[in-house]
Parts: C-alpha cells; structure tokens; sequence
C-alpha cells in the first residue's frame, strides 16, 4: 500500500511521512529529495535555471515513473497535486491524506522561505496574503484526498486508524 500526503509547503508533510512510516514499519519517498538527489541540485537552483513549468513537468515524470517500495509512505511537493493529473493518478495508485492547515497556522511554521523559491523574501504579511491566495486554488485539489486530516496537532494515531 502506498500512501501519499499531500498538503501546503509547511504543513509537515516530510516530518510526518517519517513518523508513519516508523510506525508502520514501511519506508519513506519524498519526491522533492528524490528529484534533488537526481539533478544534483537544489529545488531553489531548479527553479532558477529552468523556471517552474520544467519542474512541474520532471515532478510529474518523478511521481509517476517512480520505482515505489510496495509498502511505503510518500512526502510530496506542495504544488505537485494541483498540475497534469497527479492528484488522480495518486487517487488511483494509493491512499492519499490531505495535511490542512489554517493559513496562520501555516505562516507560523514556515521558517525557511529562501529554500522556496515562491516563497523568497517575503515577511509575514506578504506570506499570509499569498497563502490565503495560494490555499484557495489548491484546496480544489487538495481536498479531492481520500482522507483530509487536521495537521496542527495530529496525533498520527489518528491517521493510521483510519
Ligand atoms: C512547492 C513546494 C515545495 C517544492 C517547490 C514548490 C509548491 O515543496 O516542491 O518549492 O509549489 O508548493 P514542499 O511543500 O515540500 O515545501
């Protein structure tokens, strides 16, 4: 079984992919250090050489033709559900679990903006404008998750009983 978290940058996709997958005994994919350990760069210096319609495009190729353990938890990309048909084609390769968080809940974690590249610079009032922005058009694809869980707080029991 494969079970893919989906979620806004911050939300704790990475940190929680661990702790289930130490739980359950099963391993971990994350897809942004897949793709970071096979260009050899950061997902910043991607942007910046390629732009972000190429990155889209190789997150797409990196989900889908990835060669997945048979039991394993998998970290995404905060965008990576919202391009091409990934959040289908996860819907159908797996368990997906929308991580949501409130907009400040999410400021308030986002700590390290200069690795992400929409993120560069910004202060806290320009961070939640553009979260609130951001949120909304992904929710449409966000919420198409098997499971939606609130991810401040989570007790991870919680989304291994469901
Ligand atoms: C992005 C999220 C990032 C990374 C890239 C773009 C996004 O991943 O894929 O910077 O569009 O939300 P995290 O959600 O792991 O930060």
């Amino acid at each position: 079984m494969k079970v893919f978290l989906v979620g806004f940058m911050g939300c704790g996709k990475s940190t929680k992919a661990k702790q289930l997958a130490s739980r359950l005994g099963c391993e971990v994919v994350d897809l942004d250090a897949v793709i970071v350990a096979k260009q050899g760069k950061s997902i910043a210096e991607y942007f910046a050489e390629h732009g972000e319609s190429a990155f889209r495009k190789l997150e797409q190729e990196t989900l889908q033709s990835y060669a997945y353990p048979e039991n394993c938890i998998v970290a995404t990309g905060g965008g990576l559900p919202c391009f091409f048909d990934n959040m289908e084609w996860m819907n159908a390769n797996g368990k997906t679990v929308y991580l949501k968080m409130t907009p400040p809940q999410l400021v308030s974690r986002l700590h390290n903006r200069e690795k992400r590249p929409l993120l560069k610079g910004m202060d806290d009032e320009q961070l939640l404008a553009f979260i609130e922005t951001k949120l909304t058009e992904r929710n449409a694809f966000y919420n198409q998750a098997h499971l939606v869980v609130n991810a401040f707080d989570l007790d991870i029991e919680e989304v291994v009983s469901s």
